[in-house]
């Protein structure tokens, strides 16, 4: 059971490692490239975004529309996100960009390393766990949480006229756009609340904890959900309760972090299939050819389904 230790220790200090060969490499770039972007003469200078994951890169690009470009860093929802490393390309784009947005609360710590690695007067950052009031300790999946999208995408607004006042009009049209198209998830997690609140599931990672609470649904085995997040070993205790939650069919639905799967949570994926209990799989990331919007609709689909349960 000390494997799990080792392994993430190998991965801190991996992750140590490389945070500490970019400060180097970002200090060199910031020397070669601190001019803006090249830009052809009749092309408009498009303002460069970077998120660190695609969620929030995806609504970068909604309110920016053809005024900016954006780079997401963390894009495959086939990784462990809790243990990303950076690449050299990422130095760069960080040193050039003129917005970073990050998740915080713990997310991404290596974010705001390498940003104080690679100083840049151009640039401005939003920390999404401080519009909505979150710090290192709480759940970090924010994107699940329903207020997080409005309060980013008034302070994403806010920037882009700030930086560029020329199209104000066109920035709070598309910001008017992006709060309606956030209204179908709203009412699809009013339906669900009304119909299935109380209902007893449980998950292998927090990753949902949020939505979970927004459809008031009663969530169990909180201390091995944070383990599998932490990449540490859950205690014996917490195993065995997870166990029998599944083989009594204590709980409806069994949540399913593919993304953050080892050993211990296929563990639990077969227990659920054994015992017949509904599961639903998620990522953290979001998969390339969907909207933000769809792609919480389509979990929100999923679940409902499991909720509803099997045909009868
Ligand atoms: C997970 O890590 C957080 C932050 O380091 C810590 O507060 C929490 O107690 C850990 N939980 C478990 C179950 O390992
Ligand atoms: C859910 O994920 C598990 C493990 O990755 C996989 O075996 C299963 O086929 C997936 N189920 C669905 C419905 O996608
Ligand atoms: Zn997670």
């Amino acid at each position: 059971m000390s494997i799990s230790i080792q392994r993430m220790s190998a991965c801190i200090a991996r992750v140590l490692l490389s945070i500490s060969l970019f400060a180097v490499s970002a200090f060199a770039l910031a020397q070669s490239t601190s001019q803006p972007a090249a830009v052809s003469a009749d092309a408009p200078p498009r303002l460069l975004l970077v998120a660190a994951e695609n969620f929030y890169g995806d609504v970068l690009a909604q309110l920016g529309g053809e005024h900016v470009t954006v780079t997401s860093l963390i894009t495959q929802p086939n990784q462990d996100p809790h243990l990303f490393e950076a690449s050299p390309s990422t130095a760069r784009q960080l040193a050039n960009a003129r917005l970073v947005v990050y998740n915080g609360a713990d997310y991404d710590p290596w974010l705001p390393k390498l940003l104080a690695a690679s100083k840049a007067p151009q640039r401005e950052q939003i920390v999404v766990a401080s519009l909505v009031g979150k710090k290192a300790g709480d759940n970090p999946h924010l994107w699940y949480l329903p207020e997080t999208m409005p309060a980013l995408g008034a302070a994403v607004t806010a920037f882009l006229i700030r930086a560029d006042k020329t199209h104000q009009d066109d920035y709070n049209a598309r910001l008017t756009a992006f709060l309606a198209s956030l209204k179908p998830i709203e009412t699809k997690i009013a339906a669900l609340r009304e119909k299935y609140r109380g209902t007893p599931v449980t998950a292998t990672e927090p990753i949902l904890g949020y939505l979970m609470e927004a459809l008031e649904l009663k969530v169990s085995n909180a201390r091995f959900q944070q383990a599998i997040m932490n990449d540490t070993e859950p205690s014996a205790a917490d195993i065995a309760a997870f166990e029998t939650d599944l083989r009594q069919r204590r709980v409806n639905v069994l949540i399913y972090n593919a993304q953050t799967s080892d050993e211990m949570t296929r563990h639990m994926l077969k227990l659920a299939r054994a015992a017949q209990i509904a599961v639903v799989n998620v990522s953290e990331t979001k998969p390339a050819d969907i909207s933000y919007q769809a792609w919480i609709l389509s979990q929100l689909n999923a679940l409902e389904q499991a909720l509803a349960g099997p045909p009868k």
